[in-house]
């Protein structure tokens, strides 16, 4: 059986996104390295009734790879639990942050929040149903007057959870206001089993300085990661990389192949590799070469709630791939069709073998 602690320790995490995750862009992020990957959120409740299936599929190099379960049915999750360990997931994440209203008002997802005793529950019958470590994810509670992660972590590893993930944001917040780190850091003052913080997470020295500020030694990625997968080797090796306009188009190039492999090449595969890129552009788009002194004149924001006035650039590859622009969005996905672009032949061996 797994060493559940050592499976969450000091890792660096790919988080669970609905649509982000995507199976394709998993891969990619798993060549940058991250540690662990999850699938999107799965509801417990389709999942039992037959549907569900294609988001609990992964892909070989994901050998660390989780399925996440949203749901408030204790035999539903635990039944849930049971089928996403047939499918191979090597953990399972039982989802109490999604704020979404369909799933908060039938009393799932951070609803859960405000009940702590019931999610206890939960965990308690989803922890007999399986033997692979157990995550579990919260925020840091409903809204900023009940912040109440402390209470609920330590009643979910009193119930079994092996791991607990921290967003630092109440159900209430977008991702206006930055997470606060402070609620992940009582946190993990406060149980035994590893605490991975999340919450703007996108450079080096924004893992650097989590990690002199609190004892949380795991960390979960997820706007850092749309924006730039190769973030997993930034963190990992404490460096920035600096990638040029041509290794840029090459990143793009690897995710449309993987894509094109698992979607398909025929028109309906095509289609579906099409929406993938533009969504995924929305993100990339918003990737900028910042510096150390950028970062520092940041603070105490991190990088990521930055927005970006329009800058003015000479180079017009580089202004394509900066631009907010659907229809620039467009071209970028044709190019990438035509092999027409200059991530041609550019090896990124550097970068994901290391
Ligand atoms: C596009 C997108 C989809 C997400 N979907 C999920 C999800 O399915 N399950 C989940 O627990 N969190 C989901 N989240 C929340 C993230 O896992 C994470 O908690 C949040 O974005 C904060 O991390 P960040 O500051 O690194 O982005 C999603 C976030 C984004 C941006």
């Amino acid at each position: 059986m797994t060493d559940a602690r050592a499976f969450f320790t000091d890792v660096v995490a790919m988080a669970p996104m609905a649509q982000g995750g995507n199976l394709p862009y998993r891969r990619l992020c798993r060549e940058f390295g991250a540690e662990l990957t999850c699938s999107e959120m799965v509801v417990a409740d389709k999942l039992v009734k037959g549907g569900e299936r294609p988001l609990m599929r992964h892909h070989p190099s994901e050998e660390t790879f989780g399925i996440q379960l949203c749901g408030k049915r204790p035999e539903t999750l635990a039944e849930g639990a049971r089928m996403a360990v047939a499918q191979g997931a090597r953990f399972v994440d039982l989802n109490f942050g999604c704020p979404i209203d369909l799933i908060t008002r039938r009393g799932s997802g951070a609803a859960l929040l405000k009940k702590p005793r019931k999610l206890a529950q939960l965990v308690a019958t989803v922890r007999e149903a399986i033997d692979v470590p157990l995550s579990v994810k919260i925020r840091s509670g409903w809204t900023e007057q009940r912040i109440n992660a402390v209470d609920v972590a330590r009643e979910a590893e009193a119930a079994g959870a092996d791991a607990v993930v921290v967003h630092g944001r109440t159900r209430a917040q977008r991702y206006k206001k930055s997470a606060d780190w402070s609620v992940i850091a009582d946190v993990a003052e406060a149980v035994t089993i590893p605490v991975l913080g999340n919450g703007d997470i996108m450079t080096p020295w924004d893992l650097e300085r989590r990690r002199r500020e609190t004892r949380v030694r795991s960390f979960l990625i997820a706007r850092g990661c749309l924006i730039k997968p190769w973030v997993f080797r930034e963190l990992l090796t404490g460096e920035p990389w600096r990638p040029t306009v041509a290794e840029r188009w090459a990143v793009m190039q690897r995710y449309f192949e993987f894509a094109r492999e698992y979607f398909g090449d025929d028109e309906k595969g095509l289609g579906r590799c099409h929406r993938f890129v533009i969504w995924h552009l929305h993100f990339w788009h918003r990737w900028r070469d910042y510096t150390r002194a950028d970062f520092d004149a940041h603070l105490p924001d991190s990088l990521i709630q930055r927005r970006e006035d329009p800058r003015e650039i000479d180079d017009a590859e580089e202004r394509l791939l900066m631009s907010p622009d659907e229809a620039d969005h467009e071209v970028i996905f044709e190019r990438l069709v035509g092999g027409d672009h200059p991530g041609v032949g550019v090896g990124l061996e550097r970068m994901i073998s290391a």
